[in-house]
């Protein structure tokens, strides 16, 4: 089982970057830990980060008949990427969102996720281990015994 992680723009500062909302682990953290998650889990994980809307786009498309599912926090695009939610859409495959941050109480104009129209799931508020719980949700989706909704 192949999932591919991506994480959007300004994730790649993480540890740096407003520490109070999102923690201080920086990326190759949140990586080595994911690392270990996809040891333990059997699951083969593939990353990818971008500070580029299209790249995202690019990512999601080359997933297409490589890997199974994909993780994915689109970070601000989340909330303004409608070419984000039509490259999921067009792979059709399984998706999970994740935020680190608990965006359902933070600025209205977070409050609305384009990607997430096309994610089975949403993990938000949970730091590193929403990833987890995520990358949890795909492998049981796709073992066929998925409990999201
Ligand atoms: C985020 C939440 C987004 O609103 C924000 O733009 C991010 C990170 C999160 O992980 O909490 O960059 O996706």
């Amino acid at each position: 089982m192949k999932l591919l992680i991506i994480n959007g723009p300004n994730l790649n500062l993480l540890g740096l970057r407003e520490p109070g909302i999102y923690g201080k682990g920086t990326l190759s953290d949140l990586e080595d830990f994911l690392r270990k998650v996809g040891e333990e889990e059997g699951v083969e994980l593939s990353f990818f980060q971008s500070n580029h809307e299209g790249a995202i786009v690019d990512a999601i498309q080359a997933a297409y008949g490589a890997m199974d599912g994909i993780v994915i926090n689109p970070a601000a695009y989340t909330h303004t990427s409608i070419a984000i939610l039509d490259a999921l859409k067009a792979v059709s495959l399984p998706a999970v969102e994740v935020h680190i941050s608990q965006v359902s109480e933070r600025e209205p104009f977070r409050q609305v996720s384009y990607a997430g129209m096309a994610c089975l799931k949403t993990y938000m508020g949970l730091g590193f281990e929403g990833y987890r719980q995520a990358i949890l949700c795909l492998k049981d989706h796709l073992a066929g015994k998925g409990a999201e909704a």
